[in-house]
């Protein structure tokens, strides 16, 4: 069957760069005759029917601009089947033929399950700045997320080090350290802790007491879903161990989420948004567009949700070998 028309949403947290996925898919598809309906809001729009059939010129200078056009949820009502239903008969209405889902695990999960219950196609496109999808190396949002962070780090080191200050930095990741990891790489700080990691207490203080021997300041990045917990949790923790240091913690938040993508961003999510269409056309589906070791391949979506992802040891070791000074 030939394909005409096709869904499109963005769900669960917004990335930056997924303006840019949308630009994608619409201008790659309308290239070949396919119309392109956006539902606003993720899974609520399906299930309530509030959509755009795109135009061209609607995603025209939207490459540049973080969070997404036609928003975005975490939707609860979509766990629900009859509100699934209510969705599918929507897409069946307007006779659309596929779904593409702009999204991270969660958004994956009710792709699986929606593509399950009623057959109808879905690719997804990994969007989280994230990056903890498997079958992809890289999810659309990441690269401006750690730019956000090194760049806000950077500022706090200059305060810290004004002051000679111990800063425990929190970013975002409940359930990943891949933000906490690459951007103690990037920003240059003394110690992460993440999730996939088990530090004692004590061992944080020890690694404070170590990192800021002779330094003016110390960083330490926080992943929020660290089990010793918050950045504001261990600061006080560690203030208490350590009376004579000054210890400050910042938390990171949603800045983590906004901004420009970069033209990192822009470009992946430019090339998987027409990755996605040909992949509908050629009758691919039950897939995620992946960017793996730097070309796009199909994974399966089945597992994509699968958010347990092997640690890099290496970037791990090389920041513990950063801080270890070689005694004589
Ligand atoms: O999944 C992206 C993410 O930014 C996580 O890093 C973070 O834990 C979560 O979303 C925060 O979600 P919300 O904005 O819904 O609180």
């Amino acid at each position: 069957m030939k394909l005409t028309k096709i869904g499109l949403i963005t769900s669960g947290g917004d990335a930056p760069g997924m303006n840019a996925a949308i630009r994608g898919v619409v201008k790659y598809a309308m290239s070949f005759n396919i119309n392109v309906v956006g539902f606003y809001d993720g899974f609520d729009g399906l299930i309530d029917n509030r959509f755009i059939l795109f135009d061209y010129s609607d995603v025209n200078n939207i490459v540049q601009l973080g969070g997404t056009i036609i928003g975005t949820a975490r939707s609860e009502r979509f766990l629900d089947k009859s509100q699934r239903e209510r969705a599918y008969q929507n897409l069946q209405n307007q006779h659309i033929q596929a779904l593409i889902v702009i999204g991270g695990d969660g958004s994956f999960r009710g792709a699986l399950q929606f593509m399950l219950d009623f057959e109808i196609p879905v690719i997804g496109i990994p969007g989280t700045i994230d990056n903890d999808i498997q079958g992809t190396n890289y999810t659309i949002g990441f690269d401006t997320c750690l730019n956000t962070v090194t760049e806000a780090v950077d500022k706090i080191r200059d305060t810290a080090t004004s002051h000679h200050r111990i800063f425990f930095i929190e970013v975002m990741g409940r359930n990943a350290g891949k933000i906490a990891l690459n951007s103690a790489l990037s920003a240059g700080a003394d110690s992460v802790l993440i999730p996939e990691e088990h530090t004692s207490i004590e061992e944080v203080a020890q690694k404070v007491i170590d990192d800021n021997r002779g330094q003016r300041s110390s960083i330490v990045i926080v992943a929020e879903g660290d089990e010793l917990g918050g950045a504001q949790k261990i600061s006080e923790a560690i203030s208490k161990i350590l009376p004579n240091h000054d210890i400050k913690y910042s938390v990171l938040g949603h800045i983590q989420r906004g901004g420009k993508p970069t033209a990192f961003d822009r470009m992946i999510a430019t090339q998987m948004g027409a990755r996605a269409v040909d992949a509908l056309m050629n009758g691919e589906f039950g897939k995620i567009v992946g960017l793996i070791e730097g070309k796009l391949e199909l994974a399966d979506l089945e597992t994509s949700h699968n958010t347990l992802k092997l640690l890099n040891l290496a970037k791990l070791s090389l920041l513990e070998h950063m801080r270890t000074r070689k005694k004589d």
